[in-house]
C-alpha cells in the first residue's frame, strides 16, 4: 500500500535584541505600533526556536499546538490563531490561482515547537517562536515559491507578537511603523545582512531575577496610556534615531552606534519609570553593568578615541552588550572579573580564553562597582549577528509519524 505524501516542515528562527526599542501600540488587535525599531538578529547557534507543522491529511480533528512537549490551547480569536487564520488565508490565494495544487488550507494543522535555551533564564522567547510559527507554516504552505516575499510574512508574524516581526529577517533589521490603518504598510525590512558587518558579537548577561516582572503586552499598554514622555519620544526622538542608527550601521560606525543603543535603552527605561504606576525592569546588578560599560567607554574613549561596548535592555532585568570581535576578549575580562563565572555559566564557545585576573586597562576605576557574588550573573551568552529563519531537514522534526510530538511532557 502506498503511504501518501506527508506535508510538513520544520524551520528553526532567531531572537532579536532591539537598540531602538518598539514601546507602545497604536492597534492593540493587529499590532501595530507607535514607533518604527530597529534590531540585530542573533546567532541561531547558539539561542533559536525549533518548529514542525503538518496537515493532518486524514485529519477530522481541530488544530493542535504543543510548546516544549506540553500541550497549549489555541483560543479562538488569539494570537495563534489569528496568525494560522492569516497564514491560510494566503495558502487559499495561491490555491486558487493554481487549481492543481493540494488543498493544504483545508487541513487541520499539528504544530509542535521548542527553544534551545530555557525559558526560565527571562530571555525573550515569544519574537523567535512566533517567526518560528510564520516561517514553518510559509514553508509547509510553500508561499516564497509562491511569490510572497518576507516582509509581507513578516507582516502576519507582527500579529503574533510585535518584535517577531524582526526575527525574519537575519542581520540588521528595521520594523518600519507604517500609516495605514490595516497594517498593510507595517512589516520588517532588511537594514542590511548579517555578511555586511560581521564582527559584531553580544554578550547575554543573564541577571537572576526571582520575581516576573511586567509582561511587555501590558506594561507597554500602561505606558501609552499614563506616560507623556512616551509622546515626546515617538514625536521628536525615534524617527531622527531610526536615520542615525540605520547610517550608522550602514557605514560600520561602532561609535554612532553604540551611543544611540544606549541612550534608547536608557530613554526606554525612563518611559517605563514615567508610567503610573513605575514599571522598573532594570535591578541593582543591571545597573552595576551600566556603570562597568560606561567605565570601560571612558576608559576606552580617553586612550583611543573609540567605544568598545553597548549596553541595552528589554522587559527585564538581563544586560545585552553588542561588542566588536577585536573587543570580546577584554571586555570579557573585565565583566569576568566583577561577575564570576563558573564554566558551566559561562562555557565560551569561541574559546576566547578571557583571563579575569588579567590587569585592569590602565586609568580604570577599579571601585567603579564592587565584585560581584557568584551568581549575580548567572549566566553569560557569547553570541553573534546570526542569519533568518532556517528550513531544516526532515530527520529534525518534532511530530512522529502519527502526528503526535515524539517528546511529550507529562
Ligand atoms: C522591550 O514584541 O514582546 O523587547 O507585541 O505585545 O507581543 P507584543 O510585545 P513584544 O515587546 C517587545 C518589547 C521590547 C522591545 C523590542 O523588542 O523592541
Amino acid at each position: 500500500m502506498a503511504a501518501h505524501h506527508v506535508y510538513e516542515a520544520t524551520c528553526t528562527a532567531p531572537v532579536n535584541i532591539a537598540v531602538v526599542k518598539y514601546w507602545g501600540k497604536r492597534s492593540t488587535s493587529l499590532i501595530l505600533p507607535t514607533n518604527s525599531s530597529l534590531s540585530v538578529t542573533l546567532s541561531q547557534d547558539h539561542l533559536r526556536s525549533l518548529t514542525t507543522a503538518r496537515c493532518m491529511v486524514d485529519g477530522q480533528g481541530t488544530d493542535r499546538l504543543w510548546l516544549n512537549g506540553e500541550e497549549e490551547e489555541i483560543k479562538a480569536g488569539g494570537r495563534t490563531a489569528r496568525c494560522l487564520e492569516e497564514m491560510r488565508a494566503m495558502r487559499q490565494e495561491v490555491e486558487a490561482k493554481n487549481a492543481s495544487l493540494p488543498k493544504l488550507s483545508s487541513y487541520p494543522v499539528h504544530i509542535a515547537s521548542e527553544n534551545n535555551f530555557p525559558t526560565a533564564a527571562g530571555l525573550a522567547s515569544s519574537a523567535s517562536g512566533l517567526s518560528a510559527l510564520i516561517a514553518t507554516l510559509s514553508t509547509l504552505y510553500d508561499l516564497p515559491s509562491n511569490g510572497v516575499s518576507t516582509s509581507s510574512l513578516s507582516r502576519i508574524a507582527r500579529q503574533g507578537s510585535g518584535s517577531a516581526c524582526r526575527s525574519m529577517f537575519g542581520g540588521y533589521v528595521a520594523w518600519e511603523m507604517g500609516a495605514r490603518e490595516d497594517g498593510s504598510d507595517s512589516v520588517a525590512v532588511e537594514v542590511a545582512p548579517k555578511e555586511h558587518w560581521p564582527d559584531m558579537h553580544a554578550l547575554i548577561l543573564v541577571v537572576s531575577d526571582a520575581k516576573k516582572g511586567t509582561p511587555s503586552t501590558a506594561g507597554m499598554q500602561r505606558t501609552v496610556a499614563t506616560s507623556a514622555l512616551l509622546q515626546h519620544r515617538i514625536e521628536h526622538v525615534v524617527p531622527a534615531r531610526m536615520e542615525r542608527m540605520s547610517a550608522a550601521i550602514q557605514a560600520r560606525d561602532f561609535d554612532a552606534f553604540a551611543k544611540e543603543t544606549m541612550a534608547d535603552s536608557n530613554q526606554f527605561h525612563a518611559v517605563c519609570l514615567d508610567t503610573e504606576p513605575p514599571i522598573f525592569y532594570m535591578n541593582d546588578v543591571s545597573r552595576a553593568i551600566i556603570q562597568l560599560v560606561t567605565e570601560l567607554n571612558r576608559v576606552s574613549l580617553e586612550k583611543e578615541g573609540r567605544l568598545v561596548a553597548a549596553y541595552t535592555y528589554d522587559a527585564g532585568p538581563n544586560a545585552v552588550l553588542y561588542v566588536q570581535e577585536k573587543d570580546v576578549k577584554s571586555v570579557l575580562e573585565v565583566v569576568l572579573r566583577y561577575f564570576p563565572q563558573s564554566t558551566t555559566s559561562f562555557p565560551d564557545p569561541f574559546q576566547t580564553q578571557a583571563d579575569p585576573s588579567t590587569a585592569l586597562p590602565e586609568g580604570f576605576n577599579a571601585r567603579v562597582i564592587p565584585v560581584h557574588s557568584e551568581g549575580s550573573v548567572s549566566r553569560i551568552i557569547h553570541t553573534q549577528v546570526g542569519d533568518g529563519p532556517r528550513v531544516l531537514g526532515q530527520e529534525e522534526s518534532l511530530l512522529g509519524e502519527d502526528g503526535m510530538p515524539k517528546q511529550l511532557k507529562r
